[in-house]
């Protein structure tokens, strides 16, 4: 992954960058990478702060993988960005479910994938990849103050934008790869090594309604498994999940 990168100064979305080079025929694997978003996006349809200072980064990925592995997708880049995270800021970096990475419960870096299938049946996958790094003195806007932090805060030492993207290509290439040849059992191990509030009650908010339990675990085809007060188990495919404080 990486062998070639397009770097924009400025973009609406480099998901969308992404996809318009993946639909032109991109090679899996190549990257576009910018320094600023007008119009970043978030999972959940919403928006994503993108300053001068971070990382925002899409790959083109073309997957051959069976349908309940590629749900697995999401855990594999997350696992992968918190592992190059870690690597870079030296700080215990934990993972929200699906793929939230945190550092002291605050979100330091985001994934949105996003997939798009053609009738031929070739598929490709945008994963963008947003890193909170610096945020060069730009006020932190009033709805996410508190929820975010950025690596050039929380790191003993400066993180290079470059280096990063580089780690997390690396690990990324790594978990992927090994979706493809081991199946789902690593990329799940990985993620559940840094799974924030798994044993705990969490309040899981779903586009129609809500799911209140236990956060048990994450199920092989990614969802997470959530038991409630009487006894029954959910599957949570998409939604938000917030730690219930006793
Ligand atoms: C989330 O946590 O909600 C996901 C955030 C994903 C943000 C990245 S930044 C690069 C790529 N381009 C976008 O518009 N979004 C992703």
């Amino acid at each position: 992954l990486g062998h070639t990168v397009h770097w924009l100064e400025e973009v609406g979305s480099t998901n969308d960058v992404a996809r318009r080079l993946a639909e032109a025929g991109a090679a899996e694997g190549t990257v576009v990478l910018a320094g600023r978003q007008r119009a970043g996006r978030g999972r959940l349809r919403r928006w994503w702060w993108s300053p001068l200072g971070g990382l925002w980064m899409s790959v083109i990925l073309r997957p051959t993988l069976p349908p309940e592995r590629l749900s697995l997708l999401t855990l594999a880049a997350a696992a992968a960005v918190a592992e190059a995270v870690e690597g870079q800021a030296e700080r215990p970096v934990a993972l929200k479910w699906p793929n939230d990475v945190l550092i002291d419960n605050r979100k330091v870096a985001g994934i949105l994938l996003e997939s798009v299938a053609h009738p031929d049946g070739a598929e490709y996958v945008v994963a963008g990849i947003g890193v909170n790094l610096d945020v060069e003195g730009e006020p932190v806007p009033a709805e996410l103050e508190g929820r975010l932090t950025w690596l050039a805060r929380e790191a003993p030492r400066p993180v290079s934008r470059n280096d990063l993207a580089e780690a997390i290509l690396e690990r990324l290439e790594a978990r992927y790869g090994q979706l493809h040849q081991e199946g789902a059992e690593p990329v799940l191990a990985a993620w559940r090594a840094r799974a924030a509030w798994l044993g705990e009650p969490v309040r899981v908010t779903l586009p129609t309604g809500e799911v209140v339990g236990i956060a048990l675990d994450v199920a092989a085809d990614g969802a997470l498994v959530v038991e409630q007060a009487d006894g029954r188990r959910r599957r949570v495919l998409a939604g938000d999940v917030q730690r219930l404080r006793p």
